[in-house]
C-alpha cells in the first residue's frame, strides 16, 4: 500500500497515564488533539500488559486521527475542516464542500471550476449498467438496488481500483460523488417504471440530481430554485460527520485493501439501519402514525416506557448532547420549503412542532440530554419535495459519499493504517473433545 509522509502537525505523545494492573504499573501516553478531548494510546497495551480494552459500541474509543470533520456534541458544535456547519449550509454549495473535505480547504475560483469539470465529465453511467436495474424487482427498496448496483462499478470501472496508485484513488473518488447522484434518480426512476434521465452537465450537481429525478421525456423539467438551494443544503448537512457507524464500515472495509466502490457499498449497506441513516424514514412513519397532536402524549409516555421497546425517532444521538447544529439547520430548510410550495399548513410539521416542544419540557428527554437530531426535520422536507419515504436513505448515501471517500482516503494515505481487527471477551464454551454423533446425548 502506498503510504505518504506522516504530516509535520502530527499529534505526537504529550503526557503519559498510569495503569496500574496486578501491582505492575504500565505507561500510557496521551495524546491531545488540535481541539477535543486527550486520547490515552492504547495500541501498545496487550503487548505490555496481556490485556485487551473492553468498549462495546466504541464509546470510548478513537479508532484514527483524522483532520476532516469535528464534533463537539456537549456543545453541539459540527466543523468541516474547521468551518461551522451552519456557515457552510448558508453561504457554501455542496460541490465546494465537496473539495472541502476531500482536499482540506475552500477552492479558489480557478480550482472550484475544474473541479466541477472533472466532477461533470464522470456523470454517466455505463451504458450496461443501466441493464443492472431490470435484475431487480420494481418494488425493491431502492437501498437494496444501490448497495448492488454501487458494489457493481467495481465490475466496470477497473481502471480506479489500484488503490496503491494516487491517480486512481483521485479517479475513483470523483467517479463515486459524480456517479452516486446518477444511480440514485435511476433506482427512483425504476420504480416507478419511468425512463431513466441522463445527466445533464449544463446543471449544477444538485440542480441535475433533481432533473434525473423528476424530469420525464416529453416535458421540459421546470426546477424551483429554493427546492434546489434546499436539498444542496440537505446535501450539505450529510456529508460528514466524523467516524460514525457506516464511515467506520467504510474504513474497517477499505483497511483489508479492498477498492474503494466496494468499500463504499458496505458503507450504504450499514447506513440503510433504522438507528443510522434510516431515521428519518422512521421519524416520518413515527410523526404519520402519532397523526395529531392529541396523540403525543400517549407516545412520549411509551418513549419512556423501557418495556414499550418504542424510541422517539429522530431524538438522541451518540455525540450530540445538546441540540444537533445540523437539527437547527434543518428545521429552517423546513419551513423554507414548506413556505414555497404552499404546503405551510402540513399536519405532520404541526405535529412534529408540538412533539419537540413537549419532549424538550420532559423531565426524562432532558435528563438523558435526548434533543431532536437532523432526522427529526428531514424526513418531512424530502416528502414535501416529492421524495417518496423509501428515497430518503438514497440521498442520505448520495451526500455521504463525499464524507466516506475523503474519510478512506485520509486512511489510506495514514502511515499508522493497518488492518482493522477488533478484539473480544470471550464467553463461550472452554475447550472440550468432539463427541461422535451416536454418543451425544
Ligand atoms: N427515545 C427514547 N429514549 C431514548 C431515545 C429515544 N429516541 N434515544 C435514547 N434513549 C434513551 C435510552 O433508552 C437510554 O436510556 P437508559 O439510559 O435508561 O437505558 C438512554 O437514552 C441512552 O440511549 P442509548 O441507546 O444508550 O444511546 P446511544 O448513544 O447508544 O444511541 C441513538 C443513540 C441515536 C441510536 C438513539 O438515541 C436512538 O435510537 N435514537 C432514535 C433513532 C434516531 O433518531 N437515529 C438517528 C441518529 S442521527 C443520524 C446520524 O447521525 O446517523
Amino acid at each position: 500500500m502506498n503510504v505518504h509522509d506522516r504530516p509535520d502537525d502530527a499529534p505526537g505523545p504529550e503526557t503519559n497515564a498510569d495503569l496500574v494492573l496486578n501491582d505492575t504499573k504500565t505507561q500510557l501516553p496521551v495524546r491531545a488533539g488540535t481541539l477535543g478531548p486527550n486520547v490515552v494510546d492504547v495500541s501498545r497495551l496487550y503487548r505490555d500488559t496481556g490485556c485487551f480494552t473492553y468498549d462495546p459500541g466504541f464509546t470510548s474509543t478513537a479508532n484514527c486521527v483524522s483532520r476532516i470533520t469535528y464534533i463537539d456534541g456537549d456543545h453541539g458544535t459540527l466543523l468541516y475542516r474547521g468551518y461551522p456547519i451552519d456557515q457552510l449550509a448558508d453561504h457554501s454549495n455542496f460541490l465546494e464542500v465537496c473539495h472541502l473535505l476531500l482536499y482540506g480547504d475552500l477552492p479558489t475560483k480557478d480550482a472550484a471550476n475544474t473541479f466541477r469539470h472533472t466532477i461533470t465529465r464522470h456523470t454517466m453511467l455505463h451504458e450496461q449498467m443501466t441493464r443492472f436495474f431490470t435484475g431487480f424487482r420494481r418494488d425493491a427498496h431502492p437501498m437494496a438496488i444501490m448497495v448492488g448496483v454501487v458494489g457493481a462499478l467495481s465490475a466496470f470501472y477497473h481502471d480506479s481500483t489500484d488503490i496503491s496508485d494516487p491517480e486512481q484513488r483521485a479517479v475513483a473518488s470523483h467517479r463515486m460523488i459524480a456517479k452516486m447522484p446518477t444511480i440514485a434518480a435511476m433506482t427512483y426512476k425504476y420504480s416507478l417504471g419511468q425512463p431513466f434521465i441522463y445527466p445533464r452537465n449544463d446543471f449544477d450537481y444538485t440542480a441535475n440530481f433533481l432533473q434525473m429525478c423528476f424530469a420525464i421525456p416529453c416535458e421540459p423539467y421546470l426546477g424551483n430554485p429554493v427546492m434546489t438551494k434546499a436539498l444542496d443544503r440537505i446535501f450539505i448537512l450529510h456529508a460528514d460527520h466524523e467516524q460514525n457507524a457506516s464511515t467506520s464500515t467504510v474504513r474497517l472495509a477499505g483497511s483489508s485493501g479492498a477498492n474503494p466502490f466496494a468499500c463504499v457499498a458496505a458503507g450504504i449497506a450499514c447506513l440503510w439501519g433504522p438507528a443510522h441513516g434510516g431515521a428519518n424514514e422512521a421519524a416520518l412513519n413515527m410523526l404519520a402514525e402519532i397523526g395529531s397532536v392529541d396523540r403525543i402524549p400517549e407516545f412520549i409516555a411509551k418513549a419512556k416506557d423501557k418495556n414499550s421497546g418504542f424510541r422517539l425517532m429522530g431524538f438522541g444521538h451518540r455525540v450530540y448532547k445538546n441540540y444537533d447544529p445540523r437539527a437547527k439547520v434543518m428545521q429552517q430548510t423546513c419551513h423554507e420549503v414548506l413556505d414555497t410550495i404552499g404546503t405551510r399548513n402540513e399536519p405532520l410539521l404541526e405535529v412534529a412542532m408540538e412533539l419537540e416542544r413537549i419532549a424538550l419540557q420532559d423531565e426524562y428527554f432532558i435528563e438523558k440530554k435526548l434533543y431532536p437530531n437532523i432526522d427529526f426535520y428531514s424526513g418531512i422536507t424530502l416528502r414535501a419535495m416529492g421524495f417518496p419515504v423509501s428515497m430518503f436513505t438514497v440521498l442520505f448515501a448520495v451526500a455521504r459519499t463525499v464524507g466516506w471517500i475523503a474519510q478512506w482516503k485520509e486512511m489510506i494515505e495514514d502511515p499508522e493504517q493497518r488492518i482493522g481487527r477488533p478484539r473480544q471477551l470471550y464467553m463461550g464454551a472452554t475447550e472440550r473433545q468432539f463427541v461422535p454423533m451416536d454418543e451425544r446425548v
